[in-house]
């Protein structure tokens, strides 16, 4: 079956950041299986933040008050089987690139509310809207997964409605090291099962347990080396040594 996948990217590095080769991965993937991909960078376009006026629900239903990329960019979004949110942790988050993104998505629903399961959601407006599988991949800086939870928490809820389902996560401890060509040996295994995830998410609609089960590992087993490392490199950086922090710990 043909099908129609749009990655959003959410870094403000665009194509230079660390989201970007997780995504790459992925799309490797997703396209081997057969889909047909569009990636789509939000720092390149012009949305402005949503006034929360509601015009698009009660005064011109469907069009928001603001003219700029966000028009072209919900008709993609309608038609988009899958749909890739890729995007760093920011403050346990999203970026505020993409939290803008998804709160303009508030016209393509309508204002009534329903019971959807044991769920209060907002219709669809559009009756052709692609019934969207979405995927989340995310990478954070600091070196284990447990700070994703909010952010998961977020997606969990988004794609509550019938014409959002959450098919997958990536989320990625460790990130930086992506962008580290020396590390690439060592995280390479992590990329391949990006790759096999994509594949997996266009050709069956799931992830494998197997797959689900490698992406869910740190990208780093040891932690305290990757931070000792950090903090070395910001020592050289800045020539000076990282403040003596036992006052703190000590209590
Ligand atoms: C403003 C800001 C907030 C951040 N907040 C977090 C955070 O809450 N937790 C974390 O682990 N990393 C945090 N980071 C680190 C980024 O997630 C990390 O650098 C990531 O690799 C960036 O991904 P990108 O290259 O795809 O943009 C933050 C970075 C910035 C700039």
């Amino acid at each position: 079956m043909h099908m129609n996948l749009l990655a959003i990217i959410g870094s403000p590095k665009g194509k230079n950041s660390n989201s970007e080769h997780l995504l790459q991965a992925f799309l490797r993937g997703a396209e081997e299986a057969g889909a047909q991909t569009e990636t789509v960078y939000l720092k390149d376009k012009k949305i402005n933040h949503c006034n929360g006026c509601f015009s698009c629900w009660a005064q011109t239903p469907g069009k928001c008050v603001h003219e700029d990329d966000m028009s072209e960019l919900i008709q993609k979004l309608r038609y988009a089987d899958i749909l890739v949110m890729a995007t760093p942790l920011y403050v346990y988050t999203v970026p505020g690139l993409m939290k803008d993104f998804m709160d303009r998505t508030l016209p393509i629903s309508l204002p009534y509310v329903y019971k959807y399961g044991d769920r209060y959601v907002h219709p669809g407006r559009y009756e052709d809207q692609h019934r969207t599988k979405v995927i989340l991949i995310s990478n954070c800086g600091l070196p284990t997964r447990q700070y994703f939870s909010g952010l998961q928490e977020t997606f969990r809820l988004w794609c509550s409605g019938p014409d959002r389902v959450m098919a997958g996560s990536i989320l990625c401890s460790a990130g930086p090291l992506l962008g580290i060509e020396q590390a690439r040996p060592y995280i390479q295994w992590y990329l391949d099962a990006c790759e096999k995830a994509g594949k997996e998410i266009v050709s069956s609609g799931n992830m494998t347990d197997e797959t689900q089960a490698i992406l869910q590992r740190e990208l780093l087993d040891d932690t305290e080396a990757y931070v000792n490392n950090g903090n070395a490199f910001y020592e050289q950086l800045l020539h000076e040594k990282m403040p003596d922090m036992s006052k703190w710990t000590d209590k």
